[in-house]
């Protein structure tokens, strides 16, 4: 198996993301691919046989043989031995390194214009569903909720010759590790954070009514507790909202994080008094969340909603307070894995020394929907 072509996650999203035709071939278990996956994948169902080492398990399907196919698995070795049955038929077969588990860091992009011609770049992490955005006008950029290498921002920045001016979060997370003290750094940009006193680092404090100016453009912070305490949605030049994990598409940021009963609670009785506030806003706002739960395809769609249709169609935001905490606490998804620590890092605000590959895989469960 030494001469197997392997491929890199980079590579393949590359190939994704400049729609360069590539078959992909996912060889995990049903369960495994149930839990999350590459949406652009095809299953076969042949994990135990592979693992069984028996031989000719592709010969039902007809494949191209002027499109690669990436065999896919959790960790990158079965899909080595997929290749290779491929390759032995004269297939281009690569088998993607590290796996799903390496795929956790995979991203792509959408990209839209307001009408003030700011420019709106989601970045979403493919696999875990966090979103990020660069917004820019005239030159001056402002990114929300770093949550890949910081590379990814500044390449971005440097090849549209734009400056990076200020980097904010929407609060501080507990599903991945922030990049934005480190994407700050690298970029000489201001970094501000909601004001609290949980994080050991310095910055710039965002209070409610901060108003950050970027090109013509214009940013306004408004405070919605209930995720988590500090926990700010961000509108722009009173078009789009940036919503963070207080309002998704499809539904309403979890309150119970580190919570007992009693202070979910209270955090849910804060939530509904944020979401109260933010459905007041006018209702043509395009909301553009801090999160999706289902892996992001690379089709350039932005994950956005217009708040009028938000409003429509989750349906707790038309609950009174007392039945919306009570829905709420009921529909409580499974607490995510390492969620103590990753917020340990965005405390230190370094991640020196941890395997963020581990403890950022799987899939996202911040909202309720
Ligand atoms: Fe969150």
């Amino acid at each position: 198996m030494k001469n197997t072509k392997t491929i890199k996650v980079a590579d393949l999203r590359t190939l994704l993301e400049n729609k360069i035709p590539i078959q992909i071939l996912d060889v995990r278990p049903k369960e495994e691919r149930k839990e999350w996956k590459i949406p652009e994948s095809d299953f076969v169902d042949v994990y135990t046989q592979l693992k069984a080492g028996e031989k000719n398990l592709f010969s039902g399907i007809n494949f191209s043989k002027d499109i690669p196919v990436v065999t896919v698995c959790g960790a990158g070795k079965t899909s080595l031995i997929a290749a290779e049955q491929l390759q032995e038929r004269g297939i281009k077969a690569y088998s993607l390194e590290g796996g799903m588990r390496q795929w956790t860091t995979a991203w792509n992009t959408a990209q839209t214009k307001d009408s003030q011609e700011t420019t709106i770049i989601q970045i979403r992490r493919t696999g875990k569903g966090c979103l990020s955005y660069i917004l820019e006008n005239n030159g001056e950029a402002i990114i929300i909720d770093a949550s890949i290498d910081s590379n990814v921002y500044t390449n971005i920045a440097q090849q549209n010759n734009w400056t990076i001016k200020y980097v904010i979060d929407t609060h501080i997370h507990a599903d991945h590790f922030s990049r934005g003290k480190q994407l700050a750094e690298k970029s000489n940009a201001i970094l501000l954070l909601p004001n609290q006193n949980i994080v050991t680092y310095k910055f710039e404090p965002i209070i409610d009514g901060t108003i950050l100016n970027f090109g013509n453009a214009k940013l306004e912070a408004i405070h919605t507790p209930g995720h988590t305490h500090e926990s700010y949605s961000y509108l722009v030049n009173n078009e789009s909202l940036f919503s963070g994990d207080t309002l998704f598409t499809t539904g309403v940021g979890r309150p119970d994080l580190k919570a007992t009963k009693e202070i979910a609670k209270q955090k849910a009785s804060l939530l509904y008094q944020s979401l109260q506030k933010l459905v007041k806003l006018q209702s043509s706002l395009i909301v553009y969340p801090g999160h999706i739960s289902q892996p992001v395809s690379f089709d350039n769609n932005m994950v956005c909603s217009s708040l009028e249709d938000i409003h429509n169609n989750v349906k707790v935001l038309q609950l009174n307070e007392e039945d919306f905490i009570n829905s709420l606490l009921q529909k409580i998804p499974e607490t995510p894995p390492n969620y103590e620590e990753i917020v340990k890092l965005n405390i230190k605000g370094s991640a020196k020394g941890a395997d963020l590959i581990e403890l950022e895989a799987g899939a996202n469960r911040c909202a309720i929907s």
